[in-house]
C-alpha cells in the first residue's frame, strides 16, 4: 500500500473492538466524580507544578485567561507514573473502572499505530518497538455550562503532545470538540459510541511530517454541560524522537531535530495552549531563524 503525502487527520473509529459498558462505564465514573462536592474533588487537588489531579493544567500566570473546563488527570502506564493517592475512592468504582479501559484502549492505540505503520510501508511494529513500554495518561474534561460562550473557550487551540489521542465524547454531549482544517474551525460532530483518534505532534515528527498533528479546541456552550474522556498515548519517556530514516531522502529533507522525548513532554506541559506552537521544539532552525 502506497501511503499517504501528507496528511492532517482525525477519525472517528466506530469498529473499535471495545465492549459498549466499558465505554458507558467510564463515562458514568467520570460524570459521577465532576458531581462531587468540590470538597471531596480538593482531595484529589492538582498541586502546583503538577500534572496530575482534579483542577486547570497549562495554567502559568496568574492574569491568563482561564478555559471554561474542569480536568482530571491521571497517569496509568508505567507504574512509576501513577500517583495513588490522586486515584479517587469515591465514586466506588471509578479506579476499576478505568483500569479495565486504559488496558482496552491501549490495545487499540497498539492496534492504530500498526495501521499507520503499514500506511508508510513500513513494518507494523515499528512504532511499537521503538517506544519501549509506552506512557499512557488519562484526562477527563468537563465543560460546564458557559453564560458567555463568546467570550471563552472551553479548552484553547492545541495539538496533543502524545503519539496518539483518544478521544471519548459524552452521551448526549453537544457540539464542542473542533478542529483547523484550512483557517476554519470545524466541528466534530460525535457519532454514537465511536471513539476520534487524534494524531500528537509524536507522530508527526517521527513520519517526517507525512502525518500531521491536528489542531484542535473545544468551544463552551450555554446550556448544555459536556464531558469528555481522552487517552494519550505517548513514547517511554527516555526514547530519542526524530524522524524516521526511512521516511527522510532528497526529495523528503529532514524536517526535525532529534531530541528526547521526556524533554518534549516536559516542555508540552510547561507551556500554555497556543496551537501547534509547542512543535517548534522539534522544527529544525532554518538560518534566517538562527541568523
Ligand atoms: C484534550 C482535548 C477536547 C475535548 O483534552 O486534549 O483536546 O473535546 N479535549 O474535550
Ligand atoms: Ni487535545
Amino acid at each position: 500500500m502506497i501511503g499517504p503525502i501528507e496528511v492532517t487527520i482525525i477519525w472517528q473509529v466506530v469498529n473499535h473492538g471495545i465492549d459498549l459498558s466499558i465505554l458507558e462505564s467510564i463515562e458514568k465514573v467520570a460524570k459521577e466524580f465532576f458531581m462531587l462536592p468540590l470538597e471531596e474533588k480538593k482531595k484529589y487537588a492538582l498541586a502546583p507544578g503538577t500534572i496530575q489531579g482534579y483542577g486547570q493544567a497549562f495554567v502559568l500566570s496568574e492574569d491568563q485567561k482561564l478555559d471554561w473546563c474542569n480536568m482530571f488527570a491521571l497517569g496509568v502506564v508505567p507504574n512509576f507514573i501513577r500517583s495513588p493517592m490522586l486515584w479517587p475512592t469515591n465514586p466506588e468504582n471509578f479506579s476499576e473502572s478505568v483500569e479495565v479501559y486504559s488496558t482496552e484502549v491501549r490495545k487499540l492505540c497498539q492496534n492504530l499505530l500498526k495501521y499507520i505503520a503499514m500506511s508508510l510501508g513500513l513494518n507494523g511494529d515499528v512504532f511499537e518497538k521503538m517506544f519501549g513500554e509506552a506512557v499512557q495518561a488519562l484526562r477527563m474534561n468537563y465543560y460546564p455550562p458557559c453564560p458567555r460562550p463568546d467570550l471563552v473557550l472551553g479548552l484553547s487551540p492545541h495539538s496533543d503532545g502524545s503519539a496518539l489521542t483518544v478521544l471519548q465524547q459524552g452521551k448526549g454531549n453537544s457540539v464542542g470538540l473542533q478542529i483547523l482544517k484550512d483557517d476554519r474551525w470545524v466541528p466534530v460532530k460525535p457519532i454514537p459510541n465511536a471513539l476520534v483518534i487524534n494524531i500528537g505532534d509524536t507522530i508527526e515528527v517521527l513520519t517526517n511530517g507525512k502525518y500531521k498533528s491536528v489542531e484542535h479546541r473545544a468551544v463552551a456552550h450555554k446550556e448544555k454541560d459536556r464531558l469528555s474522556i481522552v487517552t494519550f498515548y505517548a513514547p517511554s519517556y527516555e526514547i530519542e524522537v526524530g524522524p524516521m530514516a526511512e521516511l527522510v531522502d532528497e526529495n523528503n529533507p529532514c524536517n526535525y531535530r532529534r531530541y528526547n522525548h521526556g524533554g518534549y513532554s516536559k516542555h508540552y506541559v510547561t507551556n500554555k495552549l497556543q496551537g501547534k506552537k509547542t512543535l517548534e521544539f522539534a522544527k529544525i532552525q532554518t538560518k534566517s531563524q538562527t541568523t
